[in-house]
């Protein structure tokens, strides 16, 4: 071969990526080594030439540099695919990032997030999401954390991804705001990561406190312990520190001890729920502290709670909130709300269920007065709330581990994000009424409620409709390409009934018992959600795929149904 032709050739693996750059711009990049062989290298240049370059030597796990361009300007990335892969990278300024969010310059296949624009589910700008964390308003807005990996869209160690919004609807992408230990990133070999947790407004200044699980797996004498750190500017976290190194002593509790979440108690005192398993069955645990930073000082209350009934492996993602008043008045009812980790409803083959039982809470024990699923079609999980001014806003993720685990690859999504009333001795978690802002225009008025067949532009619509009785019998059909789907009403109750085409026997997706009159169904690219009554019942429940529901078709009894409406929706 000539000298030409092996530049020619070399040239060819060469990739390069540009980005106008305002000044002082800040660029995270997570790159691996193709090899052990040799360092993975990035350069960055300008019309004036090459200014820097950052290199790695994992060949294993994909290693996160940032790179700072003070002085601005059109800059070009460049890297030698033979050598060095890379799996994103973004720019932002730290100045305007809350503003603006990430400017994505790449993805891969591999990681990248589906390419659906009208649909108006929260989703992360790539990789694999699971649980909301750290879920509050901050310096006025609402922030999003989630548990997250970048470089799939299969679980494996564990990140906080973060956004932004000003509405709980529409949000913008931040930098990824918190990293494990570097020896978990060292590989992707699922051991752990930066789990679920919670934050509060920073007490010491502006800014917030977040708390969250380390799980390294069987790590001696603890694989789950606690840690705290704090971010000023809510674009990335400080320093973690660990301030729960140890699970309770002698109270027969598994490995299993996570998920922190945070709130004042009725004595203005800070206390902390975590997630646990004793020989019993699930355990929520309470810990309290009189540090008024909430920085150190946790120590053990009591078992909060013991769930004997459901065959769980754990209670995951406690929360706990005043419902009906404030949170320092006696008289006020406080809602718990959990997830079962494999726990099954025998009845209906559902798994991991959400429940939340309302009663009193005095800062030391919680007494339950009534208990209800928070929604019947399980795929609502990890669900986290906090108040926000007068209401209670929460969202859950929207999947269940049922379908997923650290095998299954699939891109997920949050639920809409609900409110949480206490009306006529029952829970009601509707969508916050924000929603209404992503109705576009009417569909239709009249034929589906003459029971005619609507076909959908797209996949994101909502559909409401009114019963003439409560508890009258239909059954909306939802033409799927790659399920069957229908929401209906019998003599069980509310239902969605959801099948794939495989085998497997269906849960039955049930809220037994139920007799609704307004039922308000959104559906969007691979999922539905249905609340009935205000949100007296909601029932979530993913759908597989990213294919859109083509035509909905209402029956029912003649004069049973009242009116319907389709909305079509826009983010
Ligand atoms: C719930 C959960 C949490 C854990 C996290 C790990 O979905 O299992 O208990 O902290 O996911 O990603």
């Amino acid at each position: 071969m000539h000298d030409g032709e092996l530049k020619v050739a070399e040239a060819a693996t060469i990739k390069r990526l540009h980005a106008d750059l305002p000044v002082n711009s800040t660029i995270h990049l997570w790159m691996k080594a193709t090899s052990s062989d040799h360092p993975g290298e990035m350069a960055f240049s300008n019309q004036r030439g090459t200014f820097g370059d950052v290199s790695v030597r994992n060949a294993e796990e994909y290693e996160f540099r940032i790179f700072q361009v003070y002085g601005g300007g059109a800059v070009e990335l460049s890297y030698d695919t033979q050598k060095t892969s890379l799996s994103v990278a973004y720019w932002f300024t730290q100045a305007e990032v809350l503003d603006t969010g990430i400017t994505l310059l790449h993805t891969n296949p591999g990681n990248a997030a589906p390419n659906i624009p009208d649909s108006y589910h929260f989703r992360p700008p790539f990789g694999w999401m699971n649980d909301p964390n750290g879920f509050g308003r901050y310096g006025g807005r609402p922030h999003l954390f989630y548990q997250h990996y970048s470089h799939g869209l299969t679980w494996n160690t564990m990140h906080w991804g973060h956004a932004v919004s000003s509405d709980y609807l529409r949000w913008r992408h931040m930098p990824i705001f918190l990293f494990p230990s570097e020896e978990l990133t060292a590989r992707p070999d699922k051991r752990g990561g930066a789990f679920s947790g919670s934050a509060i407004p920073l007490v010491e200044g502006p800014g917030i406190r977040v708390f969250f699980t380390e799980q390294v797996l069987d790590r001696v004498p603890e694989q789950q312990i606690q840690l705290t750190a704090t971010s000023s500017d809510l674009i990335m976290a400080g320093q973690a520190e660990v301030i729960l190194p140890y699970r309770p002593v002698d109270q027969s509790l598994t490995p299993d001890f996570r998920d922190p979440y945070v709130f004042r108690g009725p004595d203005g005192l800070w206390k902390m729920l975590l997630g646990s398993q004793s020989d019993a069955g699930g355990v929520i645990l309470l810990y309290e502290t009189q540090d008024a930073t909430a920085a150190s000082g946790w120590t053990f209350v009591s078992k909060l709670l013991v769930e004997t009934r459901h065959k769980t492996t754990a209670i995951e993602c406690p929360c706990l909130l005043p419902v009906d008043g404030p949170a320092a008045a006696p008289e006020t009812r406080w809602v718990l709300i959990f997830g079962l980790m494999n726990g099954e409803d025998q009845a209906t083959g559902r798994k991991n269920l959400t429940l939340a039982v309302v009663g009193h809470f005095d800062g030391k024990a919680f007494t339950g007065e009534f208990e209800q699923e928070l929604d019947f079609g399980t795929d609502n999980y990890a669900f986290q709330a906090f108040v926000d001014g007068n209401t209670i806003v929460g969202m859950g993720w929207l999947a269940n581990w049922v379908d997923t685990g650290p095998a299954i690859d699939f891109p997920t999504a949050m639920t809409l994000p609900r409110a949480i009333h206490l009306i006529d001795g029952a829970l009601h978690t509707p969508p916050i009424g924000a929603a209404e802002s992503l109705r576009s225009h009417i569909l239709d008025r009249t034929r589906l409620a003459g029971g005619e067949a609507i076909t959908l532009v797209n996949g994101a619509v909502e559909i409401l409709f009114e019963l003439a009785e409560p508890g009258a019998h239909f059954t909306l059909q939802l033409n799927h390409p790659e399920v069957e789907l229908q929401v209906v009403v019998n003599d069980d109750g509310l239902a969605i009934k959801y099948s794939e085409d495989d085998q497997k026997k269906s849960p039955y997706y049930l809220a037994r018992g139920a007799k609704p009159k307004r039922l308000r169904i959104f559906l969007d690219y691979g999922s539905i959600e249905v609340f009935a009554d205000h949100g007296r019942w909601a029932g979530t429940k993913r759908i597989k795929g990213f294919e859109p529901v083509q035509s909905v078709w209402l029956a029912a009894e003649p004069g049973a149904v009242e009116r319907a409406i389709v909305w079509a929706l826009k983010p």
